[in-house]
């Protein structure tokens, strides 16, 4: 079925351009794209009326949020000179080194600091009137092996540490207003937020020194540039236990340290911020509320929103970004008071570090997406476009379980009672293993069985998540909230029946058994259920995943039966419904 539809305003820049322009907008053929999921249909649109006009024509974002925040981005050493240069100049305020002062570029070799491409850049920025953001002092990645190799003395590791981070500091000092002093050092929805300690990646930092070398590096930084404004900086802060643990650490140091160098000891928190379309901004929002209460200075420093896949967007995923960005600024200005800066990460598609989900503001010829009329003007995107995004939006899959208490045994004929899911939607560019399930419930249990199949077999990687496994994720009270409650859980077997748990109560009662040939699996699983007692016709929160590993023991592909944007581990409002029949 084709769709025609008269589109008024698909890119909305600005009123004083809608005014000019009202008079030439046409209507325009339209026709139907089938969305990733569950194949509902979605009106594609496009508005030939939008002048192809360079980056050179369009209001500069900087300016638009003068009086709220700094607008900032991210530098290397291809944006110097030329267009590039000059947008950057043009719609950002402050500017982050992409790579340029990570540790591994920094020092590479012990003692060796190589300052010439960071200060390259620096210089560039500040001679052009912007503002520079150090990034980064401290992470677990981008940094020399040497540094804090695994045995190394307690005491050799404290001092590469301090060096590194003095030296550097002290290099930039008077020429960055910030330093990331600490990237990433706490797990992904660790289950014991309240003790944050307990909640820190078991990075190489961590293992040489313990969880001290927070604290060492805050100091050395404050030490070596007392008037740079020191952050520690973390991505998915949008769930709730890991803004929970960033929070309990930051205010334990800043009240062991309240005056270090007139101040407390950690003045920011940097919400990275690489967001997906489906991102819940209310989730965002919880966040920022937590850490505000901190009195510290909150930042958004690495903005993306990624969408679409193989470096494609439909019409109606550059539609869904420019309203995901619209909301992120929307949400931004009204926390404008207490918002430090927000940074892009990533001028354009074909640069952005994600370019497969194509997430920045601008397209790989540099011209502005509806991301970026969002971003610029959120209140009227939204006012002309919200509306239209009923006929985008998925409505979840539906399936059934069918009663009965099956075996845990592949070949108990009861399974063949249920009909077959399908999870084969990929979620990652490569597609890799797939498969289907059959449910099956009783009064106190749900029963499933998975066979997957074109899979490599493959457990080599330590995060079970990236091994050959299947998961269910169950949301039992159906409450769709977009984070995890009691009644919620995610369940994984891998093809060697381990299985992993979040949170990890769930395990209890759970029975799994692997039948294995040769590129294909199956999982049969029995599912206790914990918080409700399921009758005829009840309806839970239900999705299913199959994690493809590579021969070299990374996960390379996602298939999913619903969730196509891959945060299930963490919402459980992107699962889809199961509904128990008899
Ligand atoms: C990324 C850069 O954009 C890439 O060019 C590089 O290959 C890897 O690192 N979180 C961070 C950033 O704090 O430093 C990362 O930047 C993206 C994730």
């Amino acid at each position: 079925m084709k769709i025609f539809i008269c589109v008024k305003r698909f890119y909305t820049s600005s009123n004083l351009w809608f005014d000019l322009k009202a008079g030439l907008l046409i209507c325009l053929l339209v026709i139907m794209v089938v969305l990733p999921c569950g194949g509902v249909a979605a009106k594609a649109i496009r508005d030939e009326s939008k002048p192809q006009t360079g980056a050179a024509d369009t209001p500069a974002l900087k300016g638009r949020y003068q009086s709220f925040f700094p607008v900032g981005n991210v530098i290397s050493p291809r944006d110097l000179g030329g267009p590039r240069f000059e947008m950057l100049q043009k719609h950002f305020a402050v500017l982050t080194a992409e790579n340029a002062m990570k540790p591994l570029y920094i020092q590479g070799n012990p003692g060796v600091f190589t300052f010439e491409t960071a200060d390259k850049l620096v210089d560039a920025v500040l001679k052009a009137g912007m503002k520079m953001h150090g990034h980064t002092l401290t992470w677990h990645q981008q940094s020399p092996e040497w540094i804090n190799k695994e045995g190394m003395g307690r005491d050799e590791a404290i001092e590469n540490l301090t060096t590194h981070a003095k030296t550097v500091a002290a290099h930039f000092r008077g020429r960055v207003v910030s330093w990331d002093v600490l990237n990433e050092a706490i797990i992904d929805n660790p289950p014991n937020p309240e003790d944050w300690r307990a909640s820190l990646r078991q990075s190489p930092w961590y293992k040489t020194i313990g969880p001290e070398y927070i604290e060492i590096v805050f100091k050395a930084a404050r030490e070596a540039d007392p008037d740079a404004k020191l952050y520690y900086n973390d991505y998915n802060m949008d769930n709730r236990n890991k803004a929970l643990a960033v929070f309990n650490m930051v205010k334990e140091i800043n009240e062991q340290n309240p005056n270090a160098g007139g101040r407390p000891l950690i003045d920011g928190i940097g919400i990275q911020g690489h967001y997906r379309t489906k991102t819940n901004p209310e989730n965002v929002a919880n966040t920022l509320e937590r850490f505000i209460s901190l009195g510290v200075e909150v930042s958004i420093t690495e903005l993306d929103v990624q969408s679409g896949y193989n470096s494609t967007l439909s019409e109606a995923q550059l539609l869904e970004q420019g309203i995901a960005y619209a909301r992120l600024f929307a949400l931004f200005k009204k926390y404008a008071a207490v918002l430090g800066r927000v940074t892009m990460w990533g001028l354009d598609d074909g640069t952005s570090w994600l370019t497969q989900t194509s997430p920045a503001l601008f397209d790989r010829n540099l011209q502005p997406k509806p991301a970026f009329w969002g971003a610029l003007d959120p209140a009227s995107f939204l006012a002309e476009n919200e509306g239209r995004l009923a006929d985008f939006k998925n409505e979840p899959l539906q399936a059934q379980a069918h009663y009965g208490a099956p075996a845990l045994d592949i070949a108990d004929p009861l399974w063949q009672s249920a009909p077959p899911i399908r999870i084969n939607q990929y979620i990652m560019a490569w597609q890799g293993a797939q498969g289907s399930a059959r449910v099956l419930w009783d009064e106190q249990h749900l029963y499933a069985l998975i066979t997957v199949t074109n899979a490599e077999l493959n457990k080599a990687n330590r995060s079970p998540h990236e091994q050959d496994s299947v998961e269910i994720f169950l949301d039992e009270g159906n409450h769709k909230s977009s984070y995890m409650q009691d009644d919620d859980g995610q369940y994984r077997v891998n093809f060697d029946n381990e299985r992993s748990f979040n949170p990890s109560p769930i395990a209890a009662g759970f029975e799994s058994r692997v039948f294995v040939s040769d590129k294909s699996y199956t999982v049969v699983v029995k599912i206790p259920f914990r918080t409700i007692e399921p009758k005829e016709d009840t309806l839970i929160g239900f999705d299913l995943q199959i994690n493809g590993a590579s021969a070299q023991g990374i996960r390379q592909s996602i298939a999913v039966w619903n969730d196509i944007t891959g945060s299930a581990w963490q919402d459980p409002s992107c699962y889809g419904l199961l509904k128990l029949v008899k």
